[in-house]
């Protein structure tokens, strides 16, 4: 592929979008947007932006991440994540770009028991997943040459996660109860932005899922986090039902693929090698 090929990305600055430009920075010409150079609701903005640039490719990252805070801020999360999507869409179409549209394994809702492949029949339970469907359908109608990508329960050193939370408070001496019962698939910023990057050089289409190797569940993760931080904490597992939140979680969210072995990348690392590089580039992994 040319270094001339121009790659625009979306939420640039986010812990997903900081590793992708990255990894995307070594081989093509980026372009990363963020709030700050223009809002994707902004539907003349992000248009003229688009344009301006004229991207052969589009990987739109930019969302309202907020789980809980989705359900008490319903009006920001369905303009930034379905109608910012819905201009993005529209500004793909207009500059002939490919767009690459990073969605979430919370439009399922967790019913099915076993892990769930890209013909799954999404039925989101909590708005963010809504919302994100919602992009979704904008990238399959109004788009002609896509990808989804679905992945789960990200962490990275650029961006609010689960894997700090618990070990900065673990380092704070604070008591930790952590749900037991919610099965995902954690998947590390870097591995994915790699990944991403070798299924951009494909020329698949529709829906894939991809993330990390194996799954688990909060408490499993946590326990792994700090026993690899050398940090011995207070940690007790609860049942999601001991630990409510304003937006409800899918109990089983795993994700499958039947795509990945098609699309020549292969299998992504087990997500406890992601939490090791993880900390190590946060100086947090004890000394071996
Ligand atoms: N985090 C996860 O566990 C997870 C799981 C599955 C899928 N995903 C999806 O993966 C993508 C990346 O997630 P992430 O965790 O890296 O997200 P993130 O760190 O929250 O990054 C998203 C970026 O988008 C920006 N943004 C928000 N509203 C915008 C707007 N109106 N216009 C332009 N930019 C805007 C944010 O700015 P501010 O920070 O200033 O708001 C932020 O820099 C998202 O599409 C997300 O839905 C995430």
């Amino acid at each position: 592929m040319p270094k001339s090929l121009k790659i625009m990305v979306t939420g640039a600055k986010g812990m997903l979008g900081s590793d992708l430009c990255d990894v995307l920075g070594s081989e093509f010409d980026v372009y990363g947007f963020d709030i700050d150079d223009f809002s994707i609701t902004d539907e003349q903005a992000t248009m003229e932006w688009t344009l301006k640039v004229a991207p052969h490719v589009i990987f739109h990252l930019a969302a309202y991440t907020d789980v809980d805070g989705s359900e008490d801020h319903r009006e920001e999360a369905f303009e930034v994540n379905a109608v910012g999507t819905q201009n993005i869409c529209r500004a793909a179409r207009n500059a002939n770009a490919r767009l690459i549209y990073i969605s979430t394994d919370y439009v399922f809702d967790g019913t099915k028991g076993k892990p769930y492949i890209e013909a799954d029949e999404p039925s989101p339970i909590n708005y963010y997943g809504l919302t994100k469907l919602y992009g979704e359908l904008y990238v399959t109608d109004l788009t002609l040459h896509h990808l989804i990508v679905r992945t789960s329960w990200l962490f990275g050193p650029n961006g609010k996660n689960f894997v700090d939370t618990i070990i900065g408070k673990a380092e704070a001496g604070e008591r930790l109860r952590v749900v037991n019962d919610q099965y995902g698939c954690p998947t590390y910023t870097l591995h994915l932005a790699q990944a991403l990057r070798e299924l951009m050089k494909q020329d698949l289409e529709g829906i894939i899922h991809l993330t990390n190797k194996g799954a688990t569940t909060w408490y499993d993760l946590a326990t792994y986090a700090l026993e690899l931080a050398g940090i011995s904490a207070d940690i007790t597992p609860v049942d999601s039902k001991a630990y409510p939140t304003r937006a409800k979680r899918p109990v089983y969210s795993v994700l499958s693929s039947s795509r990945l072995e098609a699309s020549g990348i292969g299998e992504l690392p087990p997500w406890q090698e992601g939490v090791r590089d993880h900390l190590k580039r946060r100086n947090k992994l004890k000394e071996e």
